[in-house]
Order: C-alpha cells, then sequence, then structure tokens
C-alpha cells in the first residue's frame, strides 16, 4: 500500500515539536497493551497492532489537545491516544467480521486466518485494554465520551446490517451510518482532548464530527473508485456485502440501469468491478467527493475563533488530509 496520509510529515510539523514524541510513545503503548495475553490470543492482538495504520484518531486527539502542560496531562495524552486507537482497532477487527472481510491493513483479517471466535474475542480484548488504559488516568468524563462513542459505533453497524441489501437506503440514512459507526470516535478524540489539556472547552467535537464523516465518505469512494494496489482492497468489496453508499446512492439517481440492480444478483468480483465502473461513469464519484470537501470545508469555517494559529493550521491540515487519503 502507497503511503496512507500524505500530509502526515507536514501535519506532525505544524502540530509542533511536541507531537512527534508523543506519537512515539502512543505506539509503544500500544505495543505493550496488546501483549500478555498468552496464545492464540496475544497473536492475533499484537498483530493487529502491528499491521500499523495511520494512527490518525491519536494524532487528531493531540492536535486539539495542544501541548500538555506537565507529566500528568502528558500520560493522560498518551493514555487516551492508545485508548482510542485500540478502541477503533477492535472496531476494525469485529467490522471485518460483519463484513467478511479478507485484508486489513494490507494483510490477512483476523477472521480470515482465524475464524469468527477469534476475531471476535481478539476485538473484546483490544476493548478491554483500551477502557482499562483510560480508566487509570482517573478522567470519569474521558471514560464516558469513549464508551459513548462506542455504543454508537454498534448502533451504526447495527444499522448498516439491517440496511444491507436495500438499495432504496436514502442520503440521510446513510449519513446517520457514517456519523455513528465513524464520526463518533473522531468526535470522542477531540473532546477527549479538551478534557485533559483544555483551560476552556473549545468546541473541537463538532469540528471532529464533520470531518469524520468526510473520512467515511471518501473511504466509501475509495471502494468503488480504487486501485486496489492502493487501497489494499478489492473494488466493489462493499457492494458485494449489500452495503449502499453514496456513491450508488447518486449512480442510482443518474442511471436507470444501475436504479434497477439488485445486489444480491452481483455474482463475484468481476461483477463487482463492472459496477463500480457503472457507478464512475455517472460522475457519483466526484460528486461524493465534493460532498466530503465541502464537509471538511464547513468544519474548518466553524473552527472557534479563540483557537491559536498553531492548532487552527494544523487542524486544517488534518481536514485536508482526511480527503487527500489514497487507502
Ligand atoms: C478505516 O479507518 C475504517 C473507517 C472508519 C473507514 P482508517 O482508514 O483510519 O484505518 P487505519 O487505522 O488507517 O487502518
Ligand atoms: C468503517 O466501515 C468501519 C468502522 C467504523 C468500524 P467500513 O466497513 O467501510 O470500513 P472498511 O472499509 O472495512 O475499512
Ligand atoms: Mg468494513
Ligand atoms: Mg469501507
Amino acid at each position: 500500500m502507497e503511503d496512507a496520509a500524505p500530509h502526515t510529515g507536514e501535519l506532525v510539523i505544524a502540530g509542533g515539536e511536541h507531537i512527534p514524541a508523543l506519537l512515539k510513545e502512543i505506539e509503544e503503548r500500544l505495543q505493550s497493551e496488546a501483549v500478555g495475553y498468552g496464545a492464540p490470543l496475544q497473536q492475533f492482538g499484537e498483530a493487529t497492532i502491528a499491521a500499523g495504520g495511520k494512527r490518525l484518531r491519536p494524532l487528531l486527539l493531540l492536535l486539539c489537545a495542544g501541548p500538555p502542560q506537565g507529566e500528568s496531562q502528558r500520560d493522560a495524552l498518551i493514555r487516551a491516544g492508545a485508548a482510542i486507537e485500540l478502541i477503533h482497532s477492535a472496531t476494525l477487527v469485529h467490522d471485518d467480521v460483519l463484513d467478511q472481510a479478507d485484508l486489513r491493513r494490507g494483510k490477512p483479517t483476523v477472521v480470515s486466518l482465524a475464524g469468527r471466535e477469534a476475531a471476535i474475542s481478539t476485538g473484546d480484548l483490544l476493548f478491554a485494554r483500551a477502557f482499562r488504559l483510560i480508566t487509570e488516568s482517573g478522567d470519569a468524563e474521558a471514560v464516558r465520551l469513549l464508551s459513548d462513542a462506542c455504543s454508537a459505533l454498534a448502533r451504526g453497524e447495527l444499522l448498516q446490517r439491517a440496511d444491507s441489501w436495500n438499495s432504496a437506503v436514502k442520503l440521510e440514512r446513510y449519513l446517520e451510518r457514517c456519523e455513528l459507526k465513524t464520526a463518533r470516535l473522531f468526535e470522542a478524540a477531540c473532546a477527549i482532548a479538551a478534557t485533559i489539556t483544555a483551560e476552556e472547552d473549545l468546541q473541537l467535537a463538532s469540528f471532529g464530527r464533520r470531518i469524520g464523516v468526510a473520512f467515511q465518505v471518501l473511504d466509501d469512494v475509495l471502494d468503488v473508485s480504487g486501485p486496489a494496489e492502493r487501497t489494499g482492497k478489492q473494488r466493489g468489496t462493499d457492494l458485494l456485502d449489500g452495503t449502499v453508499t453514496l456513491p450508488l446512492i447518486i449512480a442510482r439517481e443518474k442511471d436507470p440501469a444501475v436504479a434497477a440492480l439488485d445486489l444480491r444478483s452481483l455474482s463475484g468480483a468481476g461483477e463487482a468491478e463492472s459496477l463500480c465502473n457503472q457507478i464512475a461513469a455517472t460522475g457519483a464519484l466526484e460528486e461524493s467527493r465534493a460532498y466530503a470537501l465541502a464537509l471538511v470545508d464547513q468544519a474548518k469555517q466553524a473552527l472557534p475563533i479563540e483557537l491559536d494559529d498553531r492548532r487552527r493550521r494544523s487542524l486544517e491540515l488534518v481536514a485536508d488530509s482526511v480527503v487527500a487519503r489514497y487507502s
């Protein structure tokens, strides 16, 4: 896979010289949290973390927080950053069970290697470790924010299951799913940052929510646009899975042949690829990207005026990076 986050280097620089050391410590904490549970759980938990990923949510937390004042804020940020990434990784392991996915972060998924039971337990382990880690900071509000995000995520995944194969799904319902399954964790990263370092609540949560929805819309575009060598996933995986996303919702309005299609009739990767081409031919990918870009613009416009220039610049960059990614 290509470098997934084109702005990461620039972002880290914009955020301040404290960012690289904190990211490194979060990484070390992640690795140490995933070990110590005996085979086979440890093996899968460790492999999930070691497979990498963009670490976007911990970065967002650090950028929202600004430089920590003192050891205890620093420690709380490391714990919260690692906890959010552990939650995210847990949801991916479970998501791959629900979506019957073969590849994650360019590697075989836990479910494809070891089956549903192992994947469910691995995800549960990562969830449990995340809550232990954040609870040890003694910040009850942070625990509540993380817990609310997890509940939203579960609801979002269930809504998606309930909607599967239903091509009549409306835009509002699709956006609700994006918000629940993806954006609430972004929002939690911003809100938890405020509980740790902010003297006043800078209201960054709605920024996180907007870029979170944009991030999911882009992810759904990448599923249709590919190319697989860049995304690390077959094109049309969502379609084969019965998941109706924005590109299909838009394409249905433009092409009667797409509107008439029943996703259940897709018989394999070749047919999914052809449908991806059909969707692309309607201009639905450009429209979906434009939708995500508009959300990012709104998020940037709505950044609070009290924000210092450095944080504003780095948050604008992180917002841009969610719509400039390739995997
Ligand atoms: C993937 O998230 C799941 C979605 C919310 C679309 P990321 O694209 O942030 O996954 P990693 O952590 O970089 O692998
Ligand atoms: C995002 O949904 C997954 C979670 C928020 C748990 P997707 O199903 O679109 O994510 P990918 O495409 O598998 O990474
Ligand atoms: Mg998935
Ligand atoms: Mg996806």
